[in-house]
């Protein structure tokens, strides 16, 4: 299936590692251009000149979305260097360990807003240039939103915003043609899994007890797995998809794990 998003140029937050990053190669594969906007200067520097050697043209925005402007920023460099936006993937989040018990009200409050204060602002930003492509936006969530995890109060409230969200938009923007979806990741190897897996005493041990749980080959989603259907949903292939939350997972939110 020929995907059909040659020089087409979609915003990817946190598209520099892991999850992230396995979506901007996935949209280069298919001659789309990434506009990668992550922290990681290493890296997306890596990535960009990657991509450009490949004849992909592509842009590394080194920054850290925590500001309003910082989105507004983002969005007039892309516009400045490429003209046009075709799509949004709102990627960046870390699950920080705020809980009900180990968090305070302040430390609340921070970890909604960083987790999910940036993807209404790329997207508010980009809405007038979605506009004019009729541009996809797909919202990264996390399985966690709909099981919860213990300890993490700020960040499962942001992914369970980011769900909503993505119903309200896709509600919103039908009359621009816009689509909204959500993809639902639950178990992939990234960085930020490695991080969370070194908190328990015996990781590989940890590891193992989660890859049994998983029905489908009892293994981890790969981010490749993620990207794929994240860039089938930025394409019009899937041009009458909206307002969907599509879990990625192996069926390990919804199936019967003692299968
Ligand atoms: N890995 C999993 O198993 C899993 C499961 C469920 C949900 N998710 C979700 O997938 C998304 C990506 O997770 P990951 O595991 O790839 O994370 P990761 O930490 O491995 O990579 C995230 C990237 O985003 C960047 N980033 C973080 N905050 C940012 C910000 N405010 N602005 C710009 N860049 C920022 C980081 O620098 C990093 O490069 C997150 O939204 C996460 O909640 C992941």
């Amino acid at each position: 299936m020929d995907l059909q998003i040659q020089q087409k140029v979609f915003l990817i937050s946190g598209g520099a590692k892991g999850i992230g990053e396995a979506i901007s190669r996935c949209i280069a594969e298919e001659g789309g251009y990434p506009v990668i906007i992550d922290p990681s200067v290493i890296e997306g520097k890596k990535l960009m000149v990657e991509f450009n050697t490949n004849g992909i043209k592509s842009l590394h925005i080194a920054k850290r979305l925590s500001n309003p402007s910082d989105a507004k920023d983002a969005i007039e460099q892309t516009v400045k260097a490429f003209g046009r936006i075709d799509g949004v993937v709102n990627n960046a989040g870390s699950n920080d360990g705020v809980g009900l018990e180990n968090g305070t009200p302040e430390a609340f409050r921070a970890s909604v807003e960083k987790n999910l204060g940036h993807y209404y602002d790329l997207v508010h930003y980009a809405l007038p240039y979605l506009k004019e492509t009729k541009g996809s936006i797909v919202n990264i969530g996390s399985k966690t939103a709909i099981t919860g995890q213990g300890n993490t109060s700020g960040y499962i409230a942001a992914k369970g915003g980011q769900l909503s969200l993505t119903r309200e938009w896709a509600v919103e923007l039908l009359k621009y043609g816009i689509r909204v979806n959500a993809v639902i990741p639950a178990e992939v190897m990234t960085p930020l899994y490695k991080n969370w897996l070194e908190t328990f005493e015996n990781p590989n041990l940890k590891l193992k007890e989660i890859e049994r749980k998983i029905p489908f080959e009892n293994r981890m989603t790969t981010a490749k797995e993620i990207a794929d259907t994240v860039v089938f949903l930025l394409s019009n292939r899937s041009s009458h998809t909206t307002g969907q939350h599509i879990f990625v997972d192996g069926g390990y939110t919804h199936l019967d794990r003692a299968l």
